[in-house]
């Protein structure tokens, strides 16, 4: 579904990304995984348009050239994304937060839309909570309404960065769950974590960045008992 060919990205002196390469299978879940400041949300940031890389190139559905677009027009095309930093409307009420995934939208079909809404709504389990404003919520609520903007925008595609970041334990299983459920949908999605056992849980296929680079890629088990991936990780920990 997507091919991401050699990305070079420079901030200044600093080589945020240094020729990275990647596909993503459709129908799986593809996970990116590395240390802090290893060029994660950097290449996300690529991959949906807000950041323009230097060199490289992205490919969507096969034809469909996306390294220079704007983000509008990447989303238009069918790849919707959540961000690590919470990026909602925090007076907006549930309903109306989601209902913003759906301003992309060319023709205006007022049934159409509020369905749309009530059964992402329901997958999320926020229905009851649909008036209430988004500030209100406990913090995995504030996740699920963020993907639930994602869903309005009716991706193929679905770029989820830290879903899991600072989430408890029972919680991280909930999140694992509804992503496992979205590739059971037919969704796509390239996730980004730093919770090692959820990610090893539920990832297809996995990539590891360091220092812009990437190092391995593989299934969890084969990720699990590389060398250089556990050199790096014992690293951080020494
Ligand atoms: N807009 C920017 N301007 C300058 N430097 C940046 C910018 N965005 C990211 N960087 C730098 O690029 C490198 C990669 O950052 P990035 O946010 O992609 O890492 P990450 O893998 O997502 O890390 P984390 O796990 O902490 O989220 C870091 O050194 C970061 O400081
Ligand atoms: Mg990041």
């Amino acid at each position: 579904m997507l091919e991401v060919k050699n990305i070079t990205k420079m901030f200044g002196g600093l080589a945020a990304l240094k020729g990275v390469s990647l596909t993503v299978e459709t129908g799986k879940i593809t996970s990116l995984i590395g240390p802090n400041g290893a060029g994660k949300t950097t290449l996300f940031n690529i991959i949906a348009g807000s950041l323009k890389p230097d060199s490289g190139e992205i490919i969507f559905l096969e034809t469909n050239s996306c390294t220079r677009k704007p983000p509008y027009e990447i989303c238009q095309l069918g790849i919707a994304r959540t961000y690590q930093l919470r990026n909602i409307f925090p007076n907006l009420s549930v309903y109306e937060n989601i209902y913003a995934g759906l301003l992309k939208e060319h023709h205006y079909n007022l049934q159409e839309h509020e369905q749309r809404i009530r059964d992402i709504l329901s997958f999320l389990g926020l229905s009851e909570k649909a008036s209430r404003p988004v500030i209100s919520l406990a913090p995995l609520e504030m996740k699920f309404v963020e993907l639930g903007r994602a869903l309005a925008t009716k991706p193929k595609l679905l770029l989820l960065d830290e879903l899991l970041g600072g989430l408890i334990g029972p919680e991280t299983l909930q999140i694992c769950e509804i992503v496992e459920e979205l590739r059971s949908k037919g969704y796509t999605i390239l996730q980004i974590g730093h919770e090692i056992k959820p990610i090893m849980r539920t990832s297809d296929w996995i990539y590891v960045l360091n220092e812009g680079e990437k190092v391995a890629e593989g299934t969890s088990d084969s990720i699990r008992q590389n060398e250089e991936v556990l050199n790096i990780y014992l690293e951080l920990e020494e």
